[in-house]
């Protein structure tokens, strides 16, 4: 036994145990419970020392070694052992009992014995598990030999990711992609504008052992494979580009007056015209100066390598059903500005939206197609109005859902953050991250304020509605992780070529 419980509560229960021992924060324990045969489970959230004796013992003794410290003499504690302890400070998960998770309603009785845990104290967690293998159960840094993976389900519902930078994020998200590309039965748009996840520094999602089935790839300068990354300026809507640049409300009218007119030729007639032929147009309704300001700035948009003129060439309508047949779109905007990136963003979540409503009400063809998760990272960016924002709102009815990866939540709102399921926390140096965390989770987190300041580099806190409590896990390393896939994935076909 590692230690014996002395304090109890049902918040909080604390648990002798020796000075020799390591317990580090964030570890999971197990108290065994012979009175009601239950296997409590006790997050470690805190350690102190304790000693035997009088309550000032400690103050004196302390005195003492330094006195004799000043004469270079040697202080000897007699039964150092027995006298000097620790408290191990726990928050009560909850128990199990015949296989089943309780909530902590309970208590485990006095003296109950506490000790590390066995993958047999875990079996209970296997229903849980969803189909999207991500990494290994942990117990503070230690790990249990005990997959972890979200349920498909959950994409809708929206994730969010959120780590100071360097903590794994990316990784994450690759490593999620992969097993997404392993089910086969999720559509993802990650669009990436680091360059980062086609081939990585190591391994990227090129080198998935099914790449060649279930990746498609856009970039504007393809490589051998891969797609072109362009767009048409029919295909895009004056609320894109509403959500990437700050209009006046005379601009606003303009932009709508033209979209009025020219339906989705309203591109074409504003940067082919001039000022004063549109103003004469449109009966002098609209001053040529306000015209004049659209095209300098539009121009910006209808000049760029990424578009063409070809009306009848839609990238946009390939990538929703390549997205709707389950499978990885990865769009490359790492050689573009910031604008086209986010156009492309904007447009693509938009038409999905769109075309995701407009299959709903065919209920045949709605249940046909295969959820569709949308990426951004640096979401702060884009997602606390316009389309995002919209997705976050009402996607789970259309099955669109959005996966937000960010440095920096507390510069997400909070009914947006209130909008996502699951949350993966990874480290977060900032106390203001934290924070806004606590209060949005859909699990009760304000314990682990110590935990998530202390997770090391693809250590992980996931919270979702329905999860036993905050699971702690080692996210897989991409690169491991895709090595053992593709061993798993030659053996299955062996032994289906067997058969
Ligand atoms: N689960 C993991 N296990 C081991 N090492 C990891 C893990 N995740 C990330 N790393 C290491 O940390 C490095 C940084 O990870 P990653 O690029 O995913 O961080 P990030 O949070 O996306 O950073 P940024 O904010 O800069 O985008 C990786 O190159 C890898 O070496
Ligand atoms: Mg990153």
């Amino acid at each position: 036994m590692l230690g014996r419980i002395i304090g109890r509560s049902a918040g909080e229960i604390t648990f002798r145990f020796s000075y020799n021992e390591d317990v580090k924060i964030g570890e999971i324990l197990v108290a065994e419970d012979k009175e009601s045969n239950a296997i409590f489970f006790l997050r470690v959230i805190d350690i102190k020392y304790g000693h035997e004796g009088p309550e000032n013992w400690g103050l004196l003794a302390a005195g003492e070694m330094l006195m004799m410290d000043k004469r270079n003499e040697e202080y000897t504690l007699i039964e150092k052992e027995r006298r000097l302890f620790k408290i191990g400070v726990c928050k009560p998960l909850g128990y199990v009992v015949e296989n089943e998770f309780k909530k902590p309603k309970t208590i485990p009785s006095y003296f109950s014995g506490v000790r590390k845990p066995r993958k047999e104290d875990y079996t209970f967690l296997e229903k849980y598990m969803g189909d999207i293998e991500i990494g290994k159960l942990r117990s503070g840094e230690s790990i249990i030999d005990m997959k972890v993976g979200i349920d498909g389900k959950l994409l809708p519902y929206h994730i969010g990711i959120f780590a100071t930078t360097g903590m794994g994020k990316s990784n994450l998200m690759r490593v999620m992609a992969a097993s997404i590309m392993n089910a086969g039965r999720y559509g993802v748009l990650i669009i990436d504008p680091h360059g980062e996840y086609y081939e990585g520094t190591g391994k990227g999602l090129k080198h998935h052992p099914l790449a060649e089935e279930r990746l498609v790839v856009y970039s504007p300068n393809p490589e051998y494979g891969m797609n072109h990354l362009m767009i048409s300026p029919y295909e895009i809507n004056v609320s894109d580009v509403e959500e990437i640049f700050n209009f006046s409300e005379a601009q606003r009218d303009a932009l709508y007056s033209l979209y009025g007119k020219y339906g989705k030729r309203w591109l074409i007639e504003l940067q082919e015209n001039d000022g004063e032929t549109l103003a004469y147009e449109f009966d002098r309704r609209i001053q040529e100066m306000t015209f004049n300001v659209l095209k300098r700035r539009l121009e910006r948009i209808y000049s760029s390598d990424i578009i063409h003129k070809d009306e009848k060439i839609s990238i946009v309508d390939a990538i929703i059903k390549q997205l709707h047949e389950g499978k990885v779109v990865l769009v490359d905007t790492s050689s573009l500005y910031e604008y086209e990136e986010l156009l492309i963003a904007v447009m693509l979540a938009r038409r999905i939206l769109n075309k995701n409503k407009s299959l709903f009400k065919n209920k045949e063809e709605f249940s046909k197609i295969s959820p569709v998760l949308i990426t951004v990272e640096e979401a702060q960016r884009v997602i606390n109005e316009g389309i995002f924002a919209q997705i976050a709102r009402e996607g789970r009815k259309f099955k669109v859902g959005l996966c937000a990866i960010t440095q920096q939540p507390k510069l997400i709102k909070e009914e947006v953050l209130s909008q996502l399921n699951t949350f993966f926390i990874l480290g977060l140096a900032d106390e203001g991250d934290r924070n806004i965390l606590k209060s949005s989770s859909k699990q009760d987190i304000s314990h682990l304020e110590k935990e998530i300041q202390t997770l090391e580099i693809g250590e992980a806190l996931i919270t979702y509605p329905g999860a036993p409590f905050a699971l702690p896990v080692k996210i897989h390393l991409y690169d491991e992780f895709i090595s053992e896939n593709a061993e798993k994935i030659k053996k299955d076909s062996v032994d289906e070529d067997f058969f």
